[in-house]
């Protein structure tokens, strides 16, 4: 069965969803699990394999998450991994202890044996050590198979009773063979086949959205990103001309985006959408407004009054022809899902940003057929569907789109400087092979600001755009990407010569925290 989980305790800090998707690297279906779910509630999802997360408590803290023994007496193979490992070791009667050095660092450590399914023959290694908790004592029937100086059991094992364990991180790429032992454990110590690839998802998504959606009519509104566009095709593939789609253009686009959705994505794939035009509608509201949250707001509000009218119309056409629109898609992921959870259960409301959102009180009942899935294997799926390369690939990219990456008004002739700048900065950012090492490369216009510059022997007076190429995992936090230096003279070269009113191209070194990936 495609949909046995390997599921993920998450003891918190995040941590649990870095070992979700190197599960999923496996090609194996995973599902984090707060930590205050009962072990009757985690068997009955029938899971083929746990995995104990790290985190940030400590298990000699009173009222510390705890592991119910249970799960690990009914033949289920479990992994702990840093705070989970202590966990278990204490649920099981192993003994804890605080020891001085607490800092995230990186540790050498001796495996002690050549024939631990876990460890596999990788031999003596580095690992990436986070807790200053330790394993001072194992659990009786488990075999110490690493140790390092300052951790005298750094991993144990119970072969027979398929129990493991790790001091460190296996999920964290600073591990030397963390992607292995994830590996070796769910294939080698658990025996799980890789089933979960992007022909099987789809396959499934295929039939359950067939379930859902049955004969009626089902609208989806199109950003132009990845994840609207995925979903869109999958429930294309599902029901075909069932489905419909919304794109509003809010004028606030970058070069070619709306041509990317209309000819490269909908004629392509043979999907209908219905776009339209609102750029004066928007324009017209964001006229001498300035303020950052302001221009969210106005946006969002926008937004939602231009779906609603594009969606009205869809309902009426459909009313003509007797029939009724009853869905909505949403290409909401699988880390929003996680998210608004929280790892104790308790809920915890994404605060981010959501301008591009769409009504509260829509009446259509939703279809989120990425629900389950990380932003990769969107991608993934993207591709397997025939989704466009520059619609797949597409770095994040804000609803507010260019309306805050212009600093101070947005006027249309403000937005064709910032336009023309951003595409000079896609393409050759693309030229040089960026794409894959960048998150994203925010092109902001100064436009309130000027400086003096030269051009030929005349004076010029004009304005700075600022280049923030970031890397990122997530977006939560960024550091400044190291572009190549001609990379960045081509640029900057390139904007001067063609871009007028700009005389300055400037990049920014600020890493997140303390600075925003955007600048408003
Ligand atoms: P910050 O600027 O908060 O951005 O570091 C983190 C990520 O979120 C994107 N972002 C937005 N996305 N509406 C969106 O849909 C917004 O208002 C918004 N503001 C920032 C940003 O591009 C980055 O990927």
């Amino acid at each position: 069965m495609l949909n046995r989980p390997v599921l993920v305790v998450d003891f918190g800090a995040q941590y649990a969803q870095l070992i979700a998707r190197r599960i999923r690297e496996a090609q194996v279906y995973s599902e984090i699990v707060p930590n205050s779910m009962t072990a009757d509630e985690m068997l009955a999802k029938e899971p083929t394999a746990i995995i104990l997360s790290g985190g940030p408590a400590s298990v000699l803290e009173d009222g510390a998450p705890s592991v119910d023994p249970k799960i690990f007496e009914v033949g289920v193979p479990v992994l702990g991994i840093s705070y989970g490992f202590q966990a278990m070791a204490k649920a099981l009667g192993g003994k804890v202890q605080q020891t001085a050095k607490s800092e995230n660092r990186q540790v050498p450590v001796r495996v002690l044996t050549s024939d631990s399914a876990l460890l596999g023959a990788d031999g003596d290694q580095e690992v990436w050590v986070t807790h200053g908790d330790a394993v001072v004592e194992a659990p009786s029937g488990f075999t110490v198979t690493a140790e390092s100086d300052d951790f005298k059991i750094a991993a144990f094992e119970d072969e027979a009773r398929k129990l493991y364990g790790v001091q460190w991180r296996p999920e964290e790429p600073k591990t030397k063979f963390g992607q292995e032992q994830i590996d070796r454990f769910l294939r080698d110590a658990a025996g799980i086949q890789s089933r979960w690839t992007p022909t099987s998802i789809i396959d499934d998504q295929v039939k359950k959205i067939r379930e859902q959606i049955g004969s009626a009519r089902v609208i989806c509104g199109l950003s132009g990103g990845v994840d609207s566009s995925v979903a869109a095709a999958l429930v294309h593939k599902a029901v075909g001309d069932q489905l419909t789609c919304i794109f509003v253009d809010h004028g606030l686009l970058r070069a070619g985006e709306r041509e990317q959705v209309e000819r490269d994505y909908a004629a392509s794939m043979g999907i209908r959408v219905v776009s339209v035009d609102e750029s004066d509608r928007f324009l017209d509201a964001l006229a001498g407004v300035t303020e950052p949250e302001q221009k969210r707001k106005i946006i969002g509000r926008e937004f939602i009054r231009s779906f609603e009218a594009a969606q009205r119309a869809l309902v009426e056409e459909a009313g003509r022809a007797g029939e009724e629109i009853k869905f909505l898609v949403q290409g909401t992921l699988y880390p929003d899902v996680v998210e608004s959870a929280g790892a104790d259960g308790t809920a915890n409301i994404k605060s981010h940003h959501n301008v591009g959102g769409l009504p509260e009180d829509l009446k259509f009942e939703l279809v989120e057929p990425l629900r389950e899935l990380f932003k990769d294997e969107v991608r993934a799926i993207g591709r397997e569907l025939g989704v466009p390369a520059s619609i797949v690939n597409r770095q994040p990219f804000p609803g507010p789109g260019l309306g805050i990456r212009l600093i101070g008004e947005i006027t249309r002739e403000r937005l064709e400087i910032l336009r023309a700048a951003d595409l000079i900065v896609r393409e050759e950012l693309t030229k040089a092979g960026m794409d894959e090492v960048i998150w994203q490369c925010p092109v902001v216009l100064l436009a309130d600001v000027r400086s003096v510059g030269v051009t030929g022997d005349k004076r010029t007076y004009g304005h700075p755009i600022v280049l923030r190429p970031v890397i990122s995992e997530d977006a939560m936090s960024a550091d400044w990407a190291r572009l190549p230096y001609d990379v960045l003279d081509t640029i900057s070269t390139k904007i001067t010569d063609n871009v007028e009113e700009v005389n300055r191209v400037v990049l920014d070194v600020t890493r997140k925290p303390p600075g925003t990936i955007e600048w408003e």
